[in-house]
């Protein structure tokens, strides 16, 4: 796949999940990723597509008055709540290179009278349209992976530029724990659903180390990927829904346990079925999430990380715990 291709169909696909109307999906995805129902409840629901992979603002430590750029802000979620948490003194900037997601979160915008957020339409590796050194903070929820791998650590060197000295990062994102396998890498489905464009996590904390950042933490958050296909559009769980093993017997056992066991099925009766053997490439794109990006026990990382300036480390780290 070369860059071009990954942008057009990365394109193609949010400018369609532009165009969603349920807000209830948008509600149980967040609140799966520990948004809580108060937090939701101060934004338009219309911001929340259900497209987040963790919470960066929770570990963001966002406080009254501070500059926050969120980078591929989609329909403005975590933009709008972080715009609730610097008040109008602060000041919020979202960057998205979709024109659809930008016309979404500008009208949500105008419709909540929001003055203290815009947003930008921009690539991610390269945002001139922003100054430097303005941010006291940046946050990116479910966006690196998308980003052609040849041009990710464009978005590290930019992000720190970005920031103020002393500055911080907050990052929801998938990585790999190991490499995946290639039917899964060249997986265009897959891929603009996050998934195969993951980085493995040595290659996340190389990034982040040769941009600059200092003092990383990486939090395996343990959630559940496949609350995305398991939840229907008014945000009930999908009951009888089979999540049949991604690879095949011999790809999913492990540590001893039956492939079987990897199955997740509402109704027990059905589960026989769609455990059967399953190892095709159209599983690929319906199967278990968790499973192909061995995801289960690595989960969804969380990172944050500070520019690094003399002297300034330790009261920085303080902030982020
Ligand atoms: C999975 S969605 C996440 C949206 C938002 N962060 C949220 O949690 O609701 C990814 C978003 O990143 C944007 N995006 C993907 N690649 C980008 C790039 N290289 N530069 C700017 N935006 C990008 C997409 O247009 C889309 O709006």
């Amino acid at each position: 796949m070369d860059s071009q291709e990954i942008y057009d169909k990365v394109r193609g696909h949010y400018s369609a999940v532009s165009q969603r109307t349920s807000p209830e999906y948008g509600s149980t995805v967040a609140k799966s990723f520990g948004y809580s129902e108060k937090e939701l409840a101060g934004i338009s629901q219309e911001a929340n597509l259900g497209l987040s992979c963790g919470n960066p603002l929770a570990i963001a430590s966002i406080c009254e008055g501070e500059t926050v750029i969120d980078l591929g802000s989609g329909a403005g979620f975590d933009a709008f709540l972080a715009s609730n948490k610097v008040g109008p003194s602060g000041k919020v900037i979202g960057v998205d290179m979709n024109k659809d997601m930008l016309a979404k979160s500008n009208k949500i915008k105008i419709e909540t009278g929001k003055t203290n957020v815009e947003f930008v339409e921009s690539g991610i590796t390269d945002m001139a349209v922003i100054e430097s050194g303005i941010a006291h903070c940046i946050i990116s929820n479910c966006v690196i992976n998308l980003v052609p791998a040849a041009e990710k650590t464009l978005v590290f060197k930019e992000m720190f530029r970005l920031l103020k000295p002393g500055g911080r990062l907050a990052i929801s994102d998938i990585m790999a724990k190991k490499p995946l396998p290639e039917a899964l890498r060249s997986d265009m489905a897959m891929y603009v659903g996050c998934i195969s464009g993951a980085s493995e996590a040595y290659e996340y904390q190389k990034f982040l180390e040769d941009a600059g950042f200092r003092e990383i933490l990486i939090t395996d958050t343990k959630c559940d990927l496949n609350v995305y296909i398991q939840t229907n559009d008014d945000g009930s769980n999908k009951a009888d829904y089979c999540i049949p093993p991604a690879l095949g017997k011999a790809e999913t056992e492990k540590d001893g346990e039956a492939s079987s066991d990897y199955c997740t099925a509402g109704i027990s009766s059905r589960a026989a079925n769609c455990c059967a053997a399953e190892n095709s490439y159209v599983s690929l794109t319906q199967g278990n999430l968790n499973d192909w990006v061995d995801l289960r026990k690595q989960s969804i990382a969380m990172r944050a990380a500070t520019r690094h300036v003399q002297g300034l480390e330790n009261e920085l780290a303080l902030r982020l715990m």
